[in-house]
């Protein structure tokens, strides 16, 4: 034999080839499209870390769903800020909330056809930053799960499709699974923050959402960088409590434990490109360094073929741009 009966470029040869054998297309329906909702402006503010994005007045928040309808997205992530914070995260649960509000406002332009996914956090709402209550200095677990659970069900009656609790406090699934139970929303479904690293890609959100801790950091809460295994526990537990998705954020710097959920896990995984993720790609793009179109959809693809069934992205708002 001449040559080695395989030869591998075979099926590169042509772009219809190469399209027939694609295993990891990209699709719209996939993309989970972020928006960031403030209470008290009446005009979108820039948010300067995160080029392109803004935050939205409540009035401008319907249009925001009808965007990411038009890009192909069958979802929208909400993120609310408050008017005012304080030590008890009281306006994150209020009947006409920002976020309350917001979803609302969407579902009455945008009905079923729009999944509505709203973030359970206390953050955005804490004077001090932190994702739950602090006394002492110290990020207490079993009374903000109570808080957690009434924003939940605060979300669930103002129409919200699922919930996505984010604080990672210990039974956070548990405790919204059961507030919703009993406020009759068992058929809201819970998106859960399963494996969620401690990490520095989040500083443009922070700047977004004005949720930068005030003292200390989030590493008694957030998970540790260097660590496999607390993320398959993690996972495991959010299941055994009642999570209907798990995701894995950030995503880029996390990709083996997205392939590692998806070798482990019967449920469908969600990664979170997440806001420093997208910053980066723009500085670059915006100085021409990189093409963004090809490497948005590279680095997309990448989470794909890792395990993600569904990705939370910025680049959501520009798909159109780079699907063709
Ligand atoms: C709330 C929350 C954060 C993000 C999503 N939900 C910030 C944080 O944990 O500090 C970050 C998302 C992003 O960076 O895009 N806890």
């Amino acid at each position: 034999m001449s040559f080695p009966a395989v030869r591998m470029r075979r099926l590169r040869r042509t772009q219809a080839l190469r399209d027939m054998l694609d295993q990891n297309t990209l699709n719209p329906s996939h993309l989970i499209y972020p928006i960031f909702v403030e209470e008290n402006i009446s005009q979108s503010v820039s948010i300067s870390s995160l080029p392109g994005y803004v935050r939205l007045p409540l009035a401008k928040v319907a249009a925001e769903g009808k965007a990411a309808l038009a890009q192909g997205c069958k979802s929208v992530f909400l993120f609310g800020i408050p008017a005012k914070k304080d030590e008890e995260g009281v306006s994150s649960y209020a009947k006409d909330g920002i976020v309350q509000n917001a979803i609302r406002e969407i579902k009455n332009v945008c009905g079923a056809e729009l999944v509505i996914i709203g973030d359970v956090c206390l953050c955005e709402y804490m004077s001090h930053g932190h994702c739950g209550i602090v006394r002492d200095n110290e990020v207490l677990n079993d009374p903000t799960l109570e808080l957690l659970g009434k924003i939940a069900v605060s979300y669930a009656e103002a129409g919200v499709d699922v919930v996505a609790p984010s604080a990672m406090m210990d039974g956070q699934v548990a405790a919204v699974r059961e507030a919703l139970d009993e406020a009759g929303y068992d058929q809201i479904p819970i998106m859960a923050y399963s494996a969620k690293y401690a990490s520095s890609f989040y500083g443009p959100f922070r700047e977004a959402a004005g949720s930068s801790p005030k003292f200390g950091d989030r590493k008694n809460y957030q998970m540790n960088q260097g660590n496999q295994r607390e993320a398959l526990r993690e996972i495991e537990l959010d299941i055994a409590e009642g999570a209907d998705m798990i995701m894995v954020k950030p995503a880029l710097a996390y990709l083996d434990i997205i392939a590692l959920a998806k070798a482990n896990f019967n449920i469908p995984i969600v990664a979170y490109n997440v806001s420093g993720e997208y910053s980066m790609v723009k500085a670059a793009a915006e100085n021409a360094w990189i093409d963004e179109k090809s490497v948005v959809r590279e680095i997309l693809v990448g989470m794909k073929r890792a395990g993600a069934d569904l990705i939370v992205t910025y680049h959501a708002k520009d798909i159109k741009s780079w699907l063709n």
